[in-house]
């Protein structure tokens, strides 16, 4: 199985968004994919369709009773999707208490890997969307997963979160003694507006290696898969945005195997 991390500690940068289409993605070609609901709101999990406030199973309850080593019991958790292949784990907005309970523990940044260990030959991709803050469930995402993808705003106050999240990647890095490919990718570029261009430009001259070809432009229809819980490309229409992101993913699996030769 292969892990990515969607990742960035600022809110509405569009990282919902790539979970749920790259994913789609995935999922029409064929391939297994689990999604997994790390943010405390459960906007993947209303994504859906379910209600994060009511869910009586989900990421939570894996934190508690070694749930995460039941695999009878994550099979409750995992719920169905608008593709057959693609599955979701959602979350509760419980999340939103755990840092308290479980703070000090030992142990509880392993949750999720030991999780996916469970289900690891039944999923060809598991993607992770994950909280905008760094504490134990961002934490699981990095150390569950084999790469990042950081997608950022074309606007210049989305810059300084960039950088934030970054360093905040190296720091960790650091701690577990392992290097984490991650690819930054611009969304929400509008070609017209100067402040789109602009920061696309600085993106280019600071990431250059670590910055996705071409930026995801702003599509409406990404926002109208979003309304009807469906994945984008099944909209039966190739916007503008899923063709991009049709790019991005072909970009990120020949970078893992390029990756994984030189390992
Ligand atoms: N490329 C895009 N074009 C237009 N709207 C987008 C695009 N990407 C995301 N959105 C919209 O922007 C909002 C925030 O995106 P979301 O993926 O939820 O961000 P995050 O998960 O980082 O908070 C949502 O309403 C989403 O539908
Ligand atoms: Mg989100």
């Amino acid at each position: 199985m292969r892990v990515w991390s969607i990742a960035n500690q600022k809110g509405g940068v569009g990282k919902t968004t790539s979970v749920v289409t790259l994913g789609g993605l995935l999922g029409e070609r064929g391939e297994r994919v689990l999604l997994v609901d790390l943010d405390p709101h459960g906007s993947l999990t209303s994504y859906f369709k379910l209600d994060p406030d009511s869910l009586e199973h989900s990421m939570y309850q894996l934190f508690f009773d070694d749930n995460c080593k039941d695999r009878d019991y994550i099979g409750q958790v995992i719920r169905p999707t608008s593709l057959p292949n693609v599955h979701l784990l959602p979350a509760a907005t419980s999340l939103a208490t755990l840092e308290r309970q479980v703070s000090g523990q030992e142990g509880m940044g392993l949750v999720l890997s030991r999780s996916l260990a469970q289900v690891w030959d039944e999923y060809d991709y598991a993607l992770l969307d994950t909280p905008p803050i760094l504490g134990v469930l961002m934490v699981n995402a990095l150390a569950a997963c084999q790469r990042l993808v950081i997608p950022t705003q074309t606007e210049h106050l989305a810059m300084k979160g960039l950088e934030r999240m970054v360093h905040t990647l190296q720091m960790v890095m650091k701690s577990q003694r392992r290097q984490l490919p991650y690819t930054i990718v611009p969304t929400m570029f509008d070609r017209r507006t100067s402040a789109s261009v602009i920061t696309l430009k600085e993106m280019r001259q600071i990431y250059r290696t670590n910055l996705a070809a071409e930026p995801i432009p702003v599509d409406t229809r990404l926002r109208d898969a979003s309304h009807e819980g469906v994945f984008p490309h099944q909209l039966g229409e190739e916007s503008r945005g899923l063709r991009v992101y049709r790019h991005l993913l072909t970009a990120l699996d020949h970078d893992v195997e390029r990756t994984s030769q030189h390992a």
